[in-house]
């Protein structure tokens, strides 16, 4: 089991396949000018499954997620999540991606048993999403995220993050899109995570003032308290509105940093390296590569991972004095 001195239990593990991405979303990623991870440092695939082997069938994990960078530019990630899903006990497969090029690959995605997509969107309007991603892509983002419902890979998730100043005002219009078409929106609290380091607390648009503008359209009840688990989102019923599973629908807000919910946190991530990190904003990490390619056992593995989480800090420290950004930023940890 992957538990911590505060009790808690690691059993969702997030992996990135890669750091790279073919949007620049100006809250992740500078125009130009970040620097890759070194190829040779790459997990490979095989590496990649044995790890997520060892943390399914030795430590508890139960959840895995792929994300990066973007991980629909992982040229083995259909392979990848074939064995995954063949593992013992199978662990639920998801994946975290922009949307482009969703649309070619949804069906063997979850031929190969992937059970669900969270699809990154922040607004719905071409303009805005050239100005955000620094790419004119939008209309593959929408197609990838019809396929992906065309092929089960539901409930769809769709993740946003606000701007002030440049897509906020359009939080009620993303919404009410995402309830026309069946996809359950989340909004996320800008994070210090940016390779720019240009995040400011003053600048970033509050769980609050998203609700106060979603409420000039929608009238948003509180999901009852007990629903919400580990689960970072807290959840709204939109009234008026059904959800796909025929319930109400629903929408999320993950205030991770007015509201953080490290306390019920139940995440560990493996980095396109190799790296384990016990939080996005860890500033250390535990090497398993070099222990892999030295030839470790499953069990020597498992007991440097049990290792990396004990000491998992209680929280991401960001209201601490003298909190300091990750030197990585979210697109090489793995968002
Ligand atoms: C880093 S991306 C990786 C996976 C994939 N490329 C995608 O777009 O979903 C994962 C999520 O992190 C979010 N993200 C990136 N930088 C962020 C930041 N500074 N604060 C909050 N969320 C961020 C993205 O919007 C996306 O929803």
């Amino acid at each position: 089991m992957l538990i911590d001195t505060f009790g808690r239990r690691a059993v969702d593990l997030r992996v990135s396949l890669t750091d790279h991405c073919n949007l620049r979303c100006t809250y992740c990623m500078p125009e130009q000018g970040l620097a890759w991870l070194p190829k040779p440092s790459l997990l490979t695939d095989a590496e990649i499954v044995r790890l997520v082997g060892v943390a399914v069938g030795s430590l508890g994990v139960r959840e895995v997620r792929f994300t990066g960078g973007e991980p629909l530019l992982r040229p083995g990630l259909v392979g990848i999540v074939e064995a995954c899903a063949g593992l013992a006990p199978r662990p639920e497969l998801s994946l975290t991606t922009n949307g482009v090029g969703l649309a070619r690959t949804a069906e063997a995605l979850a031929g190969a048993g992937l059970d669900r997509v969270n699809v990154s969107l922040d607004t719905v309007d071409r303009e805005t999403f050239r100005t955000l991603t620094r790419r004119d892509r939008l209309p593959e983002v929408v197609a990838g995220l019809a396929a992906a419902g065309a092929a089960g890979l539901g409930p769809v998730k769709v993740n946003a993050v606000l701007m002030r100043g440049v897509n906020d005002h359009q939080a009620a219009e993303l919404l009410g899109w995402c309830l026309e078409r069946g996809y359950e929106l989340r909004f996320i609290e800008q994070m210090p995570l940016d390779a720019q380091h240009g995040w400011e607390r003053a600048g970033m648009v509050t769980a609050g003032e998203i609700l106060e503008r979603l409420g000039e359209r929608f009238t948003l009840v509180p999901e009852p308290e007990g629903r919400r688990g580990a689960a970072p989102a807290e959840r709204w019923l939109v009234q008026g509105f059904e959800g796909v599973d025929g319930g109400p629908a629903r929408v999320g807000v993950i205030a991770s940093v007015t509201r953080p919910f490290c306390r019920a946190c139940d995440r560990t991530r493996l980095t396109a390296d190799g790296q384990v990190r016990d939080c996005l904003f860890a500033t250390t990490e535990t090497d398993l590569r070099t222990a892999l390619r030295e030839g470790a056992s499953d069990g020597v593995l498992a007991e440097l991972w049990r290792k990396a989480m004990w000491g998992k800090k209680a929280g991401g420290g960001i209201d601490a004095p003298g909190f300091a950004q990750p030197d990585r930023p979210m697109s090489a940890i793995g968002g």
